[in-house]
Order: structure tokens, then C-alpha cells, then sequence
């Protein structure tokens, strides 16, 4: 567990050596989704709200004005490449005397790439890694690139590994930048070296991103780009911000962002209409073989059809509008999916559009076991069964761990689950299979007790007394408090029926269950210990050993460290992402 660090070092980041101010960065989580999130993001005083795509912009010619990016489009994030600019003397000498913010006429948070791409594309450019470097950082580029070496899908494994050397010796060239180093993970289509990478890159960086990956985009090998992403993932910490190098096609969005990806970059949207090129989240249509155009967006409501008719660079831009439009659209989709915690049937839908995305999808879902650690127990939509993926779901693989916990004289077939203890089908994810609840003759007391064994361990349900009293709600008539005597012990969730124990109940659980089950356990801080106690938030960075067995929306036992009793509360991360985070809230306390 990580030790709680110093307050005062959450401003602004001096870098002691040089006394110069380096780039301010943070990052927390605020909504999540499998192992998608909505993030807030700091760089340089510069916020935005991750997921998010950083369109790029050409300084030589841009397509879309940065001002349509920035208003129209609602940009909180451009990307530009630093190699263009240092390779023109007019743009270089501007660039350095007025700086990239000024040159681009745009305030939000700048990124630029390093000329890695063109190494790709042409084999060979005409800078140095630390000349890069510093031009970046001399232009002010707020988040900047060290110049990795993307290594081909294709490449021989010696020629992936020399690559991933080179690029990795950069980064190191890197680690004082005075921008946040977008730092590139290469390693081809090897997975072991893509989890080499991630571990080296991922100790020294806060923002990372999986390179190479466009070809893979472009050809529609998904089943090894969710495995590249997801080794990644799974090699780093989880507060690293995760970019997806050059992923601008609408299609992969939801896929990529319940991976655990938060950044985006678009050439694509400008790229594809220079190809007559016309985006849907469903894949790509050649404007010529359009009849109708399936969007509603400014460009296409007022062009329709005679899109096709408009001529040369009119078309483009207008291509080029369109793209953009439906590229931002599904960024929001996204994201409300993950406040209504409904990502895994929006890319179930997605992933049905093309064969290869199936597969892509079908990857991911080998990695559930891994995913379930992250995701929540309990969710605001409902589950539905989509396909055969629907098996492997991480809520099926924790709740099948978890009805292991209860013993019931009364198991119900339900699809995708299996047995299931009649006494469970009111809490999520049965009640979504479940249509009459009415049904189920369980005795209120069994069912409260299963309730418990299911939500905190088998033996839980055991300290609930034959006594208690139940009361249900006069309007739905569903349980929702439990007394003894006068005192109530617990109330029901009446959104998903979860059960949140009192103080009473908690210390009862507390004491049956040894540490660290079930708790929260805060550091020995007499402040944050105060704090909570008097009804704030547990932050992350008070937190010094949680239950990895609880999931994110559980019912916990905040403890200190002692392990006196202080409080009840929601867990609102994973333990794994706890453990991993310094910044945003661990629990939400009753
Ligand atoms: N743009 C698209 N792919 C890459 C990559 O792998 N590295 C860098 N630096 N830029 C890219
Ligand atoms: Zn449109």
C-alpha cells in the first residue's frame, strides 16, 4: 500500500534540481464502467474531461480552423505535430518565439507528437530524440513526445525487441521533460514485450500511450489490438492515464474505452475525407456508394445526398466536418454508457457491426477475470443478454464467485447465471432476468440473511437475529429497514436492494470477520481519521489497505488503524485502482 503523500505537493511541481517549473498533471476518477472511467484531467491548469479525442491539427493546412475545433467542436484537447513545425523555418522561428498556444490561437491543452509517426510512415526523419525534446519544451507544448520508434504489426521479433530497446533508452531521455511525456509503449504485435514496456514505461510516466497500433486500426486486426491494450493494462498502474495512439475511428471507441483507455487522437476524421472516406460508428462508407446519408449532423442535414455533388476541397471539408461530428458524438455515447453503466451492451451493439470487431470484442472478454476485479457489483441498467459473450461478463464471473457464499433450499434457473438462490433474484444482475419477483416464496428473514452472505461472506447473514424486525416500504412494498428493537441495523437500497449496514451491524461484521475483510483501513493520519468520522469522503491517498475481495459499489467497513470502527460507507473504486490512485475518492461515507 502506498503512503499518503504530503498535501502541499498538490499545487504546482517544482523540479528541485533545476528550479525550473515543470508540467503540473492529475488525474482522478470519477465514473467508471468495466474498466472505462471518466476522469478529470489537469495538465498545466488546463482541464478536461477524459474520455476524450484530441483531433489533430495540420499547421501547413488545416482542414477544420482551430477556432470550428475549439468552439463548434468543443475541443478541450489539440494535438499537433512538434516534427512539422521544428522542419519549417517559419513555423519553427514562430513556434519559438510566440509559443504553441499563441500559434495555434488556442488556450486549451496542446499536445504534440514528435515526428514518430513519420518515422513509420517514411523510415527515417531528420531530428534527434533530445533535439525533439527540447524544441517541445521550449514551444510550451503541454503535453509533448519523445521520439519512440513504432514498430511495424508485421516486424520479426529481433527487430521488435531492438525497437523497444531504442525506444525505451529514450524515454529515459525524457524523464525530466518539463511537458507531461505522452510516453510511447511499443513492441509490435509481442505481447511480452508490450508487457516489458508497459512495466518499464509505466513506473517513471503518468500519461502513457500503445503506439504503433494505426496499422491495426486501419487493417481491422482487433483481436490483437484489445490484446496489445489490454496487456498493457494489465502491466502498469492504474492511474496512468492511457492513451491510444492515433485511434480516431469512431468504431473502436466504446471497445477501447472499456479497456481502460481515456485518450484519443484524430487525424483520421481529415485523412478519411481526403479518401472520399465518409465515418459511422458502424465502420466506413466510400461516398460514392452512398444512396442516403444515415446522420443527422450540420453538414449532412444541410447537404443530404448532394454532399457527393459539392466539388475538390468544399467536399473535403465538409467530409472532413461530418467525420468530426460523428467522431465527438461517440465519445459522448461513450461516456453516458458509462454513467448508466450500460458499456458492455453499447459494445456488444458496436462490436456486431463487422466480423473483425466481434473478434476484438470476443478478446477482451477472455480477459474478464482480470476486468472483473475492477468492475461494479452492482450497476444502474439493467443486464441484458446479448450473445454468447454474455457468459463471460465480469458481473456473471462475481456474482457466480459470489453466490458460492450462499447455501439456499431454494435455487432458481436463470439463463447466463445458472443456479441461483431464489432468495438473491431481487438485487442485481438477477432482477434484470427476473419478471415476477412476487413469485419467489422466500421468508423475508432468509432473504436477508442470504443478502448478507452474498454481499459480505458466507456467515454474514448469521448475524442478522431471528428477531429483527422487517419493514417494507408502503409504496412498493419492498424490504427496506431492519430493526432490533428500536434500533435500525440496517435499510435496503431501494434502487438495486443492496443491503447498507449500520453501525451496529458493522461492528457486529467487523468483529466476525478478521482484517482486512470487509474494511477500509484508513492511515495513521489523525486529521483524515476526523475527517471521515465526521461524514467526508475517504480519499484515496488516506487509505492504507483495503479488502481486495470488495468491488467497486460495495458496502465497507472504514476502519483505523487500530481497527476501531469509524464508519460506513460505498466504495467507489475498485481496491486495485485504491491501492494504485493518490488523487479522487476511494469511499463515499454514509
Ligand atoms: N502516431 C500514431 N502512432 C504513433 C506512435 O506509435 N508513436 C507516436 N509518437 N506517434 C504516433
Ligand atoms: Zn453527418
Amino acid at each position: 500500500m502506498h503512503e499518503p503523500v504530503n498535501a502541499c505537493l498538490s499545487g504546482k511541481v517544482f523540479d528541485r534540481r533545476l528550479k525550473k517549473k515543470v508540467s503540473e498533471f492529475s488525474f482522478e476518477v470519477k465514473y467508471k464502467d468495466i474498466a472505462g472511467r471518466i476522469g478529470a484531467l489537469t495538465v498545466n491548469g488546463r482541464k478536461i474531461e477524459t474520455p476524450a479525442l484530441m483531433p489533430v491539427v495540420n499547421v501547413n493546412k488545416p482542414v477544420i480552423t482551430v477556432e470550428e475545433l475549439a468552439g463548434e467542436f468543443g475541443a478541450g484537447a489539440l494535438m499537433t505535430n512538434a516534427y512539422i513545425l521544428l522542419k519549417s523555418e517559419e513555423l519553427k522561428a514562430r513556434a519559438l518565439s510566440e509559443g504553441i498556444h499563441r500559434l495555434l490561437g488556442y488556450d486549451g491543452i496542446v499536445a504534440t507528437d514528435s515526428g514518430s509517426y513519420q518515422l513509420m510512415v517514411y523510415g527515417s526523419v531528420t531530428t534527434t530524440n533530445r533535439e525533439i525534446i527540447e524544441f517541445q519544451e521550449n514551444i510550451g507544448s503541454d503535453i509533448g513526445s519523445f521520439l519512440d520508434i513504432p514498430t511495424l504489426p508485421d516486424a520479426f521479433k529481433p527487430r521488435a525487441e531492438e525497437q523497444l530497446r531504442e525506444t525505451l533508452a529514450r524515454s529515459r531521455e525524457a524523464i525530466n521533460a518539463k511537458f507531461a511525456v505522452n510516453a510511447g509503449i511499443q513492441g509490435g504485435k509481442y505481447l511480452d514485450l508490450r508487457a516489458q514496456a508497459a512495466r518499464e514505461i509505466g513506473e517513471s510516466f503518468d500519461l502513457v500511450a500503445v503506439g504503433g497500433i494505426v496499422p491495426l486500426m486501419e487493417s481491422y486486426r482487433y483481436r490483437e489490438l484489445a490484446d496489445i491494450i489490454l496487456t498493457v493494462k494489465e502491466n502498469m498502474p492504474l492511474n496512468r492515464v492511457v492513451h491510444a495512439f492515433g485511434l480516431g475511428h469512431p468504431m473502436v471507441f466504446g471497445l477501447a474505452v472499456a479497456m481502460g483507455c481515456d485518450l484519443f487522437d484524430s487525424a483520421a476524421y481529415s485523412l478519411y475525407a481526403q479518401n472520399d472516406r465518409y465515418l459511422t460508428v458502424e465502420g466506413t462508407k466510400r461516398l460514392s456508394e452512398l444512396e442516403y446519408v444515415p446522420c443527422s449532423c450540420p453538414v449532412c442535414s444541410r447537404h443530404g445526398i448532394r454532399l457527393k455533388e459539392l466539388n475538390g476541397d468544399e467536399r473535403v471539408r465538409m467530409l472532413a466536418r461530418h467525420n468530426l461530428y460523428v467522431t465527438m458524438e461517440e465519445i459522448r455515447t461513450v461516456k453516458q454508457a458509462i454513467r448508466e453503466n450500460s458499456l458492455w451492451e453499447l459494445i456488444a451493439m458496436r462490436c456486431r457491426a463487422h466480423p473483425k470487431l466481434l473478434d476484438g470484442f470476443n478478446s477482451m472478454v477472455e480477459h474478464s477475470g482480470w476486468l472483473a476485479n475492477l468492475d461494479l457489483i452492482s450497476k444502474k441498467s439493467a443486464f441484458y443478454i446479448t450473445g454468447p459473450e454474455s457468459e463471460k461478463r465480469t458481473e456473471v464471473l462475481n456474482a457466480r464467485s459470489r453466490m458460492k457464499r450462499v447455501s439456499s433450499s431454494c435455487p432458481v434457473e436463470l439463463p447466463v447465471f445458472g443456479e441461483v438462490p431464489a432468495e438473491l433474484l431481487d438485487i442485481y444482475p438477477f432482477n434484470s432476468l427476473v419478471e415476477d419477483y412476487g413469485k419467489q416464496r422466500v421468508r423475508d428473514l432468509e432473504k436477508v440473511r442470504a443478502l448478507m452472505d452474498y454481499q459480505f461472506g458466507a456467515g454474514a447473514g448469521s448475524l442478522i437475529p431471528g428477531g429483527v424486525r422487517i419493514k417494507r416500504s408502503r409504496a412498493t412494498q419492498r424490504i427496506r429497514w431492519l430493526y432490533e428493537g428500536r434500533e435500525m441495523i440496517a435499510s435496503v437500497r431501494a434502487s438495486d436492494h443492496f443491503i447498507l449496514p449500520h453501525e451496529k451491524l458493522a461492528v457486529r461484521m467487523k468483529e466476525r470477520f478478521e482484517r482486512p475483510r470487509l474494511r477500509v483501513v484508513l492511515a495513521d493520519d489523525a486529521d483524515a481519521v476526523e475527517f471521515v468520522r465526521g461524514g467526508k469522503s475517504v480519499m484515496c491517498k488516506f487509505v492504507s489497505d483495503v479488502d481486495p475481495d470488495l468491488r467497486a459499489g460495495d458496502e465497507c467497513i472504514v476502519v483505523d488503524k487500530d481497527d476501531a470502527f469509524v464508519r460506513t460507507g460505498t466504495l467507489i473504486l475498485s481496491p486495485m485502482e485504491i491501492r494504485d490512485f493518490k488523487r479522487g475518492v476511494a469511499v463515499r461515507t454514509r
